[in-house]
């Protein structure tokens, strides 16, 4: 008899649990504004909505978002898979992603 069971390899048994979509993580800070894709994302709470997100230590996202205390996700559309694997691929320590990749931007509260 067929198992319908199956092991992974346990490094890639993330890849079964992570299913949403991969978001934009963006932070601003003292004048220098930053974003970069995230797939780690997931919701945790409903009222206050909460959330938690995997930001690598080494990110210019997560140290804007530190030092300021707030961030935004966004959910791009599967239109913009190049801008984000852009945004997940360069770092904005030296460079203004937004200015250029040309990415729109609207106040956030
Ligand atoms: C599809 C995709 C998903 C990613 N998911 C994550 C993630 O969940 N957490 C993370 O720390 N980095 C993730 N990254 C890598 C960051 O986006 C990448 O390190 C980025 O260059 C950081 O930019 P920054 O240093 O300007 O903040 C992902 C990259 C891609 C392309």
């Amino acid at each position: 008899m067929n198992s319908t069971l199956a092991a992974v390899p346990l490094a890639k048994a993330y890849r079964l649990l992570n299913h949403g979509p991969t978001v934009l993580v963006s932070a601003a800070h003292a004048g220098r504004r930053n974003v970069m894709a995230a797939a780690w994302a997931m919701a945790v709470d409903f009222e206050p909505g909460k959330v938690a997100v995997v930001l690598d230590k080494q990110t210019w996202t997560r140290e804007l978002l530190e030092a300021e205390g707030s961030f935004v996700l966004s959910v791009p559309c599967a239109a913009q898979v190049d801008l984000v694997q852009t945004v997940g691929n360069t770092s904005g320590r030296e460079l203004d992603k937004f200015a250029a990749y040309g990415i729109e931007t609207l106040a956030g509260e």
